[in-house]
């Protein structure tokens, strides 16, 4: 059996599959986060370790597989976040996550040391708040006393890592998430390191997804019911082990997250940037492939804000149902998704959500059809963008997460993208993945292409309608012309 382990922002997640790649069991220990002042984001990592520990012993109990069974463990979790330890390892203050905003200043003095367009071409992204570098040299601003006793900057699921193994080791995904990654060299870039005056002793060893760490160590295989020495694979940041979950592992092929954000995650032979930083490029949890990705922050949201706002009470099938009869374009009623600003393709906080071209003529049914498609046109921006990255054409996009039950947001999808849309038969994610990554790691399939193909089947098929293809592309133009025309008034 293999052990996916899912360090995410509300809960860590533990999932076993067999030999065969069939889920065999699930546990999760959940938690919050802490938000101590505006715009700040931290989580205390004992409460990963604890959960992490709490999740393996009741999915060993819950299965009754022993840990003796298990022949390796992977690991995924939330990414950007920064996890600072002394020299014997305790940790010296809460981790600040990937969703903390306090860095605005730390992200301008990047830019100004290494020069925005140098530093996407290193690291083929932007300085975003979210990223790990700036709270590096935020914690050294504003607590140079912890910063000095700083021995090891690890992330989230690399300190549960560190608490499994004794060893401090990240994954290449992960780390191309810090903005301190050369991404083409797959590893830390000396020059960044040098501009931003960050020790390289202080970042551990980054390896490939299924390059095994370290193994479980002596003084926790009792407390977690594994055995000492099961191998722990390196693993990946949850959304490339979320595209391996899905087997979005070669190129022309996109995993697409329908959750309450949206991620378009395109798989790459090469390390592809967006020219101006709008789209995070980072490493896969493939050996040797990279990824281009965009986030669109209120997709599944934008259409359950909806609901609990306009319909409240209704289940989505009834919500839905009649928007079928709407003609595509809604009627001329465009629906823009930025409830919660945005980030690609416009990294815009305050951006705001907006219905445009109301009249008499427009039903409820008419609005819930313009959500969908708002969300769709909002998406295809992404797929816009990775064209003009110069990453070739998309052949299938694999669609995963609650938005993805609506057969007619799929045919809507599939028509706005003018891409073949399908289902496959896992639902576990980031921990699957990580499985995956651990079985790969352990031998039990010689590369990630073969566990996804032996592990991964398409269940569903949804190809688009060329008319509507052809009616879309025009309503999509005039989508495209109204975050400029309404930027002002946000
Ligand atoms: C990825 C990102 C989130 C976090 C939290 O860039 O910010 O997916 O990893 O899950």
């Amino acid at each position: 059996h293999l052990l996916g382990i899912d360090v995410s922002t509300t809960a860590t997640k533990a999932l076993l599959i067999d030999p065969a790649g069939e889920v065999v069991g699930v546990a999760a220990t959940e938690y919050d986060f802490d938000t101590p002042q505006p715009l700040w984001s931290e989580q205390d990592p004992a409460v990963w370790w604890y959960a992490t520990a709490q999740s393996i012993r009741t999915l060993l109990k819950q299965t009754g597989i022993s840990g003796a069974d298990v022949a390796a463990v992977g690991l995924t979790g939330q990414m950007h976040g920064l996890v600072l330890v002394d020299q014997e390892g305790h940790v010296l203050r809460p981790a600040i996550l990937w969703n903390d905003q306090r860095t605005g200043r730390q992200c301008d003095e990047i830019r100004e040391r290494v020069g925005k367009q140098r530093l996407i071409e290193i690291t083929g992204n932007d300085a975003l708040t979210g990223f790990t570098a700036p709270k590096i040299l935020w914690v050294r601003e504003h607590e140079p006393e912890i910063y000095r006793q700083a021995h090891q900057i690890l992330l989230p699921k690399d300190y549960i890592r560190f608490r499994l193994t004794g060893r401090y080791a990240t994954d290449k995904a992960g780390a191309a998430g810090t903005l301190l990654m050369d991404l083409r060299r797959r590893d830390w870039s000396p020059e960044i390191l040098a501009a931003l005056e960050i020790d390289p002793d202080l970042l551990p060893p980054t390896h490939e997804g299924p390059q095994v760490t370290g193994t479980i160590q002596e003084s926790v295989a009792e407390q977690l019911g594994l055995q000492a020495g099961t191998p722990v694979v390196a693993g990946g940041g949850d959304q490339a082990a979320q595209a391996v979950g899905v087997g979005a592992v070669q190129e022309g092929i996109v995993a697409l997250t329908l959750g309450t954000s949206g991620v378009v995650f395109a798989t790459a032979n090469q390390p592809y940037y967006e020219p101006e930083g709008r789209l995070h490029a980072f490493c896969h949890s493939v050996p040797g492939r990279w990824h281009l990705m965009g986030v669109m922050l209120s997709a599944a949201g934008s259409l359950r804000w909806y609901r609990d706002t306009l319909a409240p009470g209704t289940d989505y099938d009834t919500l839905l149902a009649p928007a079928a009869d709407i003609p595509a374009g809604s009627e001329g009623l465009l629906f823009l998704p930025y409830l919660t600003g945005e980030r690609t393709p416009h990294p815009d906080p305050l951006a705001r959500g907006a219905f445009v071209g109301l009249t008499v003529r427009h039903s409820q049914p008419h609005m819930t059809r313009a959500v969908l498609e708002g969300v769709a046109f909002g998406l295809r921006d992404s797929f816009e963008l990775m064209k003009g990255a110069g990453l070739p054409p998309i052949q299938q996009v694999r669609v995963s997460g609650g938005g993805a039950r609506s057969a007619l947001w799929r045919q809507i999808l599939a028509d706005v993208l003018d891409t073949e849309l399908v289902t496959v038969n896992t639902t576990e994610g980031a921990a699957y993945g990580a499985a995956l990554l651990a079985g790969v790691g352990a031998g039990v399939w010689p590369d990630v292409d073969a566990a996804c193909g032996a592990a991964i089947q398409v269940t569903g098929s949804t190809t688009p309608n060329p008319q509507t293809v052809a009616q879309y592309g025009r309503y999509y133009q005039a989508y495209r012309d109204l975050y400029p025309a309404l930027k002002a008034t946000f």
